[in-house]
């Protein structure tokens, strides 16, 4: 059963968005559907910085990285930021989540990507495992204001 990981196109709306429903819920958020379907419209358009990478098992998605690419002050060309990390319940501990990462890794040396980054919660002793596994925190905490 081998594990595919491609860039998302329109026919996996359903599929990707089954997978959103459960990531909202894993962070108990409240995500409306109009911004649901701006994140979809965006993903799909050449012109947004956001794109979104797909684990395809049997034609079934089973896990997404939806990331961007944005300027940055300290490098010549583009970090990429990792927003949202998802593997399927019933797919987890199968090497899915490794397997996005890598893809992404991949990608960004293929692009010429300066840097790739992303954050989680203090608390999420499942994804740390995984991503201690490639580098090490770099002690950086996050400070927001929602308007
Ligand atoms: C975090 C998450 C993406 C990992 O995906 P996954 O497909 O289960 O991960 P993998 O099977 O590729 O496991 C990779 C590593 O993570 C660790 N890991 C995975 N599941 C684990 C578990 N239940 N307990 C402990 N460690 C675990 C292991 O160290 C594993 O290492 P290995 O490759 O040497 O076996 C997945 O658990 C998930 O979607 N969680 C809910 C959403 C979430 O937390 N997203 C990240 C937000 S920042």
């Amino acid at each position: 059963m081998s594990l595919i990981i491609r860039e998302a196109r329109a026919g996996d709306e359903a599929g990707w968005r089954r997978l959103w429903a459960a990531y909202v819920d894993f962070y108990q958020v409240d995500i409306s559907e109009a911004v649901t379907a701006s994140t979809w419209s965006k993903i799909l358009s050449p012109d947004s910085a956001l794109f979104l990478r797909v684990a395809e098992r049997e034609g079934r998605i089973v896990g997404f990285a939806l990331c961007l690419t944005h300027e940055g002050s300290w490098i010549l060309g583009r970090d990429c930021y990792l927003e949202d990390l998802f593997v399927d319940a019933s797919e987890r501990g199968k090497g899915v989540g490794r397997a996005l990462l890598d893809d992404l890794v991949a990608l960004s040396k293929e692009h010429g990507w300066s840097r790739l980054y992303w954050h989680t919660a203090e608390t999420n002793v499942t994804a740390r495992k995984l991503y201690d596994s490639y580098v090490a925190s770099d002690g950086h905490l996050r400070y927001r204001i929602n308007f």
